[in-house]
């Protein structure tokens, strides 16, 4: 059967990054809807031009669309094993849809890390991240910063700062996800699911303790 494990947190938890380090240590792959989008974008495809109306403003893109790139994703031959998913769910329309579509690969939703920090420790994350043109690897300013400044370690392509990431964009962002992704948190612990991971924790501690409640 295959493994979904749901990245659940406020934007600058640390989803990316975690996600990104557990998909070398499992067979899974890491799907971000985030990643999905900026990828359309510099496609310049129709989904990417309507993604990034939404994105620019800190809102989230209609449910419709994203539940159906999500699915595309996920029937990809590489997701077999299942998929680390970071930043899908965010809607409770869009977690019933997941459910419904997991049945088709045999599957469920198996755990739901859930990321958290207080809101000025996000500011100061997103606000100095760094994310690589080629594969979105992601780095920080202050805490995570590539060997060669303004150069990906992994692959060597430039690095960028999302447009997304201004303060002001951000502040918008955490007021959506308490609204709408917040709910997420009670439908998950009510189901069994929910490991509450302190994001606040450096990120070797982060993934310590996530690969503890996958072990459970
Ligand atoms: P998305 O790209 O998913 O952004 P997000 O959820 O806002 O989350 P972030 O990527 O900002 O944060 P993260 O938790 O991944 O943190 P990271 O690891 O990078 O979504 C962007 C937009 O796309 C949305 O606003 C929406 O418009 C649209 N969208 C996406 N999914 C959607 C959906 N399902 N439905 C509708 N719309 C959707 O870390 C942040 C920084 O902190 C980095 O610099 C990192 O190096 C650093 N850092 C990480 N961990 C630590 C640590 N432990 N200590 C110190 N620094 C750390
Ligand atoms: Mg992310």
């Amino acid at each position: 059967m295959p493994t979904y494990i749901v990245l659940l947190g406020p934007p600058g938890a640390g989803k990316g990054t975690q996600a990104q380090i557990l998909a070398k240590s499992t067979n899974l792959a890491h799907v971000s809807s985030g990643d999905l989008f900026r990828e359309n974008l510099k496609n310049q495809t129709e989904l990417g031009k309507l993604a990034k109306s939404f994105m620019d403003k800190g809102e989230l893109v209609p449910d419709d669309v994203t539940i159906k790139m999500i699915r595309d994703r996920i029937s990809r031959p590489d997701c077999e094993a299942g998929a680390i998913l970071d930043g899908f769910p965010r809607t409770p329309a869009q977690a019933t849809a997941l459910e419904r579509m997991l049945l088709d690969f045999k599957g469920e939703v198996n755990l739901v890390p859930y990321i958290t920090a207080a809101e000025n420790i996000l500011v100061e994350r997103a606000s100095g991240r760094w994310t690589c043109r080629a594969h979105g690897h992601i780095y920080h300013e202050k805490f995570n910063p590539p060997k060669q400044a303004g150069v990906c370690d992994v692959d060597g392509s430039e690095v960028y700062q999302r447009d997304d990431d201004k303060v002001e964009t951000v502040a918008k962002r955490i007021r959506v996800y308490l609204e709408q992704t917040m709910p997420l948190v009670d439908y998950y612990r009510k189901a069994g699911k929910l490991a509450e991971i302190d994001g606040t924790q450096a990120v070797e501690q982060v993934t310590k303790q996530m690969l503890a409640a996958l072990k459970k």
